[in-house]
């Protein structure tokens, strides 16, 4: 099978090309490879799979040197011609669309951004699934899309329609015009909610990433909403074995549908979304105290009122998931934050 994987000087998308690659899959990879934080690091991930960096021009397929079913592009999936030349040479078979403008924070101060990578991209790559049909689009959304729902743990039966970050709007988004699609040109559309991805080659403005470098520099961390947070947080390799497992199985219609009582998580269209989250919510104190263990020092923290965007609590209800593809995330997370810490010792030379 041919994959499109987009995203993939990011985290998810690193590790996702990696495990198809692993299987046998030719994939593409996909990334504008912006700054929104260390460029070195994308570079590095790249490099990891045998892209390297002086070899990167925008616009041009560059063939790993160590992969031979890997190729990367450098496109801005918010101009839609090169997309479109690119799915009319290449005839995928998947698309794991996983590049956008991550970070709520960031939306409250960049929110033009988030239209251009989440919203005008996602029309760009959903628009060439149409012109150049797929068996499968797979894409990114996330567990923000719960916004200020209170009802736990977040079932994709709930209703999203309160999202409190323009990023939770963005995601929110895509989702509606996923099912349009699905509905109008019949497009096998299958949306993932994550929930607080972490682990080796992860995101620098991420907690896990934010505690560890101060915790070493003996630095005070900021702990938001005075620790008083539960997350569901995910490690990455739950959260690629679950983009794999569904994205082998393409949505399809909900055969109970009832219009009367729709359900939001399904459809009478080949649409479908699924939360992938570890379903066991951690104290935040609890992860700052597992990042201690792993580095062997302890943290100071500065206690701070919640984040504006930023939710309490977030708890993923996967029965969907577990019944559609018999997979449930378990990583623990003195186990997931470990191999984060052994990554980041490994590869900072600390
Ligand atoms: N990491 C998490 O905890 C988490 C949680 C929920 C949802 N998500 C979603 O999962 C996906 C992957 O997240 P990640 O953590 O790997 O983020 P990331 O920032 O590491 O990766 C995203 C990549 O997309 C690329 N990108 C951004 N705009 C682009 C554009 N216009 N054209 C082409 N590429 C572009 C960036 O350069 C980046 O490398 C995103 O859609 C994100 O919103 C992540």
């Amino acid at each position: 099978m041919k994959y499109l994987v987009t995203g993939t000087a990011g985290f998810i998308g690193f590790h996702v090309a990696k495990k198809l690659l692993e299987r046998g899959d030719e994939v593409v990879g996909l990334d504008i490879v912006n700054d929104y934080y260390d460029i070195n690091l994308k570079y590095a991930r790249l490099a990891n799979m045998g892209i390297q960096r002086d070899l990167v021009k925008k616009g041009e397929l560059v063939q790993s040197d160590t992969v031979p079913s890997y190729r990367f592009i450098q496109l801005d999936l918010s101009v839609k011609e090169p997309l479109l030349a690119l799915f009319a040479q290449e005839k995928f078979d998947v698309v794991i669309h996983l590049a956008a403008q991550a970070g709520v924070r960031y939306s409250l101060t960049h929110p033009e951004v988030y239209i251009e990578s989440n919203i005008i991209s996602f029309l760009n790559i959903i628009e060439c699934c149409r012109f150049h049909p797929v068996k499968h689009l797979v894409y990114a959304s996330s567990s923000s899309v719960y916004g200020s729902n209170e009802k736990m743990p977040f079932s994709t039966s709930d209703s999203v329609d309160h999202p409190i970050s323009l990023y939770a709007a963005s995601k929110k988004s895509n989702e509606l015009m996923a099912h349009t699609y699905s509905h109008l040109f019949n497009i096998p559309t299958t949306g993932l909610r994550f929930f607080t991805v972490y682990g080796p080659w992860g995101r620098p403005d991420m907690a896990l990433f934010l505690f560890t470098e101060a915790i070493l520099k003996g630095e005070p961390i900021q702990v938001f909403n005075h620790g008083n947070m539960k997350r569901d947080f995910t490690y990455i390799d739950d959260i690629v074995k679950g983009v794999l497992k569904v994205a082998d199985r393409p949505a399809s219609p909900n055969a109970d549908f009832d219009s009367q009582k729709p359900d939001p998580g399904s459809s009478k269209a080949p649409y479908k979304v699924y939360n992938i989250g570890n379903s066991s919510p951690v104290l935040l104190m609890d992860y700052i105290h597992a990042v201690e263990k792993g580095l062997g020092k302890e943290a100071k923290m500065n206690l701070l009122p919640l984040q504006p965007g930023d939710v309490p609590a977030s708890h993923a209800e996967v029965s969907d998931l577990v019944r559609d593809t018999g997979y449930k995330p378990d990583t623990p997370i003195e186990q997931g934050v470990r191999s984060f810490t052994e990554w980041y010792l490994d590869y900072y030379k600390k």
